[in-house]
């Protein structure tokens, strides 16, 4: 997703990694895009799931119990599988194929949206220029991501034609599931702020939720002709309060546990969820920013949805006063929302993620 796009796709003029998948006779993989790394995750059966209808629930006794649940999934994982959380199955596929569509569409349609500026409200992208562990490669994606709230940009191909009569575009779709995991993310994150012992609706006032900042962005993974060769995202944690994440069934994120990495595989219909930057700096470091990766496949190609939901452009996020008040201190420095955002991008060129310059060192 987002942070890893460094300046430097401003300028690419190579073609996009779908077009070079599909080209004949590709059996390696071009050295500009060589990342070989153990790409291997283990498997577990302990990765929470939330059942988010028990958390809504009217049983007292119900909610508190996944309430319970909650605390632990982003206490010890900082991810959980969300189930029962009443996004209708047909918008989950609808977004997925109308996302899919957009990168059939015509080379130039995609070009449009070719980064100008890294604020753009809406950038396509092909095999981004990234630095990771002190080397330059391509990532093995191209990409679309969008602003959606508090202002919504979208493009507006793909119009998607329905029974020959009604027309839904792409935008009405990315729309409709923007609205609804941002209703799904607040109701979580007032059962998160609950957790921290702070007033249900804490969170949603300070961090000015009404018009918290969304970002949609949609991943095309090829298939590979070498996975062990080229990566799709490299480790990193995300901006914002809580991330979620749907795919077309095709496994490929990775999150780490423990300084292992764990595959992740999602029961139909479910929506992945990762606890992000913002929440580790809102809750003084009760709960970590997870970090995660995609890997690539030589199979079959892979698509993956993500909404990033975090605080209002201009709330000021920082360790929620309570917190502080208990532990004594303040581990993170306060910053505008829409400032981390913007000085991500710079701290990403020179290697050091932004959380980490927000860290308060102890002395
Ligand atoms: C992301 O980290 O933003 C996307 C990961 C994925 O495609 O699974
Ligand atoms: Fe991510």
């Amino acid at each position: 997703q987002v942070p890893n796009e460094s300046a430097d796709q401003v300028t690419t003029t190579d073609s996009f990694v779908k077009v070079l998948a599909e080209s004949s006779n590709l059996k390696s993989v071009p050295t500009q895009f060589t990342f070989s790394n153990d790409f291997k995750g283990s498997y577990s059966d302990s990765i929470p799931i939330i059942d988010f209808s028990q958390l809504t629930s009217e049983n007292p006794h119900q909610r508190s119990k996944a309430l319970q649940e909650l605390a632990k999934a982003c206490e010890e994982w900082g991810f959980f599988v969300l189930i029962n959380h009443g996004i209708p199955e047909t918008l989950l596929k609808a977004i997925i194929d109308a996302s899919l569509e957009f990168f059939e569409l015509p080379d130039d349609d995609k070009r449009r949206y070719e980064a100008k500026s890294l604020s753009d409200p809406i950038i396509c992208g092909r095999g981004s220029v990234i630095t990771t562990e002190n080397h330059r490669i391509r990532l093995w994606k191209d990409f679309v991501k969008c602003y959606v709230h508090p202002e919504f940009h979208c493009p507006e191909k793909p119009l998607i034609l329905r029974n020959d009569v009604s027309a839904i575009n792409y935008r009405d779709i990315v729309f409709e599931f923007s609205e609804k995991t941002r209703s799904v993310a607040r109701k979580l994150l007032q059962g998160i702020s609950e957790n921290l012992e702070l007033e249900q609706g804490y969170m949603d006032e300070a961090l000015k939720l009404d018009s918290c900042f969304q970002l949609y962005a949609a991943n095309f993974y090829p298939p590979c002709p070498q996975p062990d060769q080229a990566i799709g995202i490299p480790p990193h944690t995300d901006f914002g309060l809580l991330t979620f994440l749907i795919h077309n069934g095709v496994p490929g994120l990775q999150i780490q546990h423990d300084g292992e990495w764990f595959n992740t595989n999602s029961p139909q219909n479910s929506i992945l969820v990762n606890t992000a930057d913002h929440l580790e700096i809102f809750s003084n470091g009760r709960y970590k920013s997870v970090k995660h990766r995609a890997v690539v496949n030589s199979e079959a190609m892979r698509i993956s949805i993500v909404m990033a939901n975090g605080a209002a452009p201009d709330a000021v996020v920082g360790p929620a006063a309570q917190l502080v008040e208990r532990d004594g201190r303040a581990l993170y420095r306060p910053m505008k929302f829409i400032e981390y955002i913007v000085s991500m991008q710079s701290n990403r060129l020179h290697g050091k993620g932004n959380l980490e310059c927000l860290k308060i060192q102890d002395d």
